[in-house]
């Protein structure tokens, strides 16, 4: 079975105080995870060396950058590279969440650097794509989709792109408590699925773990995750609260 995973995206959300207790809150409750099943914590670049000591101890646990930049070293004040969070020993970082998209203006083509780069540093990127909701009223959302795979991921070859987890979060559903039905989550991930599958081949498509984000809850988890094209979730607000994450973990297939 290929990899099911919750994903946990706190933003620029909490204090180094909160941050330590929401941790060991998910973590004292000891959901002991099966051998496909995988929860990582993407915190604040401050809390990355905390939080990675915190679960070290714990199987199938990690934590991941919520964004690197997409040079190696050098002139670029404020940025952090991929071989700097590898030398602290972090190996999944989200890249091309649509709030940088958006706030940020990444494009598709700095997004396939930042994805190179961090696969040249041992790192999994968690690539985010999805359409606005502008997008979806003309009903171009696959097209949309399909093109930011092509623009950014396209370039990997067919042992690379199997080191990538690809999360879909349509950007009507992120933080707007309006969550894709799961008819659209996996008609939108099969459609994934199937565009990997063309230029990578099915056996390739069928072991790649692909993430529904947006809104996703406690009370929805279960209903979504049961998708046979979804893996799991990228899960913003709610994993910002103990009970709530946990209840997703427990809602892996
Ligand atoms: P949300 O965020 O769960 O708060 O909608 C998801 C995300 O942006 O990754």
């Amino acid at each position: 079975m290929r990899k099911q995973i919750a994903a946990a995206n706190w933003k620029m959300n909490c204090t180094y105080q909160q941050a330590e207790s929401l941790l060991d809150d998910i973590l004292n409750n000891q959901i002991s995870l099966r051998k496909h099943q995988q929860v990582i914590f993407a915190v604040p670049f401050p809390y990355l060396i905390m939080a990675n000591s915190e679960v070290a101890e714990e199987e199938n646990y990690f934590v991941a950058a919520q964004n690197c930049y997409n040079k190696p070293s050098g002139a670029y004040t404020g940025e952090v590279s991929a071989e700097m969070l590898q030398t602290i020993g972090i190996h999944h970082c989200i890249i091309g969440h649509s709030e940088r998209r958006e706030h940020f203006n990444e494009s598709n083509t700095t997004l396939a650097e930042k994805v190179s780069i961090c696969l040249e540093n041992e790192i999994t990127p968690i690539f985010c794509c999805g359409e606005s909701l502008s997008v979806r009223d003309t009903g171009s959302q696959n097209d949309y989709v399909e093109n930011q795979l092509k623009e950014s991921l396209f370039h990997l070859s067919e042992v690379d792109i199997q080191r990538l987890v690809i999360a879909y979060e349509p950007i009507w559903a992120i933080g707007t408590g309006k969550t894709a039905t799961t008819a659209q989550a996996q008609e939108m991930h099969a459609y994934l699925r199937s565009v990997l599958e063309r230029k990578y081949g099915s056996l390739v498509a069928d072991n790649m773990s692909i993430l529904y984000g947006g809104s996703v809850k406690a009370g929805n988890a279960a209903e979504l995750f049961a998708c046979p094209d979804v893996d799991g979730g990228l899960v913003g607000g709610a994993s910002l609260i103990a009970a709530d994450f946990i209840s997703i973990i427990k809602s892996l297939k």
